[in-house]
């Protein structure tokens, strides 16, 4: 399916697509489809049990809800999983590779449909999803300005729409040092630089630098949109952001 198609011709998301103004990132460039799937693939036993519960978390809070949007979906690791218990499933991301993958990888979903576009700068309608989902760290991963991802997050919201983002858990530190060793070890990413990993922030010789975002960072940046933010751990592994869009 070529990016920036609907799988269906009756889903009308109303958009342009607005695929120039990409920057350069890490996730682009060297972590995109086949490496983005082997990073998964080789995760610890505690991550992957970690990247089971975030999803199981999300399915539980969006059940049988109608159209649902992942920021930054890479080759659709999440957007299978949950495209079973949605009406639809969007999935946008700026690594053209990953979303090449999408469509091998979500086998016989048809309930799908990827976008090349940046989370931060999005290309649909107002007020257009019943809810809206950035997980696996993505508003640390994406590298972009927080304010605006989240302002985007909510435009594209509908009005009492779910907004659920999630970030690591302090308490998941040496698991995810581990499985970034590892993907160190495997050549997926640089060489980490210990002296600078630490805190929650993972950073590598080669560029790549990995932060987190608190509860009350959280709390915080949705607070400047006047919409409160319920924080939840989950597994002790992943703090999630989750925002009603109330009126
Ligand atoms: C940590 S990966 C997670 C992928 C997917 N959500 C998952 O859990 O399997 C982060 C993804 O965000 C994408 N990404 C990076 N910057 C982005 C941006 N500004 N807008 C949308 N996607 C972005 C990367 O290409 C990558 O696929």
């Amino acid at each position: 399916m070529p990016v920036g198609c609907a799988r269906k011709k009756n889903l009308n998301l109303g958009f342009f697509l607005n695929v120039s103004m990409h920057k350069g990132t890490y996730y682009r460039e060297k972590l995109s489809a086949d490496r983005l799937l082997r990073c998964y693939e080789i995760a610890p036993p505690r991550i992957k049990q970690y990247l089971n519960a975030e999803i199981q978390f999300v399915i539980s809070n969006l059940r049988n809800t109608g159209l649902v949007l992942e920021l930054g979906c890479g080759y659709g690791r999440v957007m299978k999983a949950i495209s079973q218990f949605v009406s639809w499933i969007i999935g946008n991301d700026i690594s053209k590779e990953s979303l090449d993958l999408v469509t091998s990888y979500m086998e016989d979903c048809r309930n799908y449909a990827v976008f090349l576009m940046d989370a931060s700068q999005m290309s649909f309608r107002s007020c257009t999803f019943d809810a809206v989902v950035c997980i696996q760290n993505g508003i640390s991963a994406f590298r972009v300005n927080k304010k605006h991802l989240i302002a985007e997050s909510i435009r594209v919201t509908k009005d009492n729409g779910v907004i659920l983002f999630s970030s690591y858990s302090p308490k998941a530190w040496q698991a995810r040092l581990k499985w970034f060793r590892r993907q160190s070890q495997f050549g997926l990413i640089g060489e980490i630089d210990k002296e600078k990993s630490h805190n929650g922030t993972i950073v590598c010789k080669d560029g790549f630098k990995a932060t987190t975002i608190s509860n009350g960072q959280f709390v915080e940046l949705f607070d400047a949109f006047d919409l409160n933010a319920s924080i939840i751990e989950v597994d002790e592994s992943s703090i999630f952001c989750k925002v009603i869009k109330e009126k």
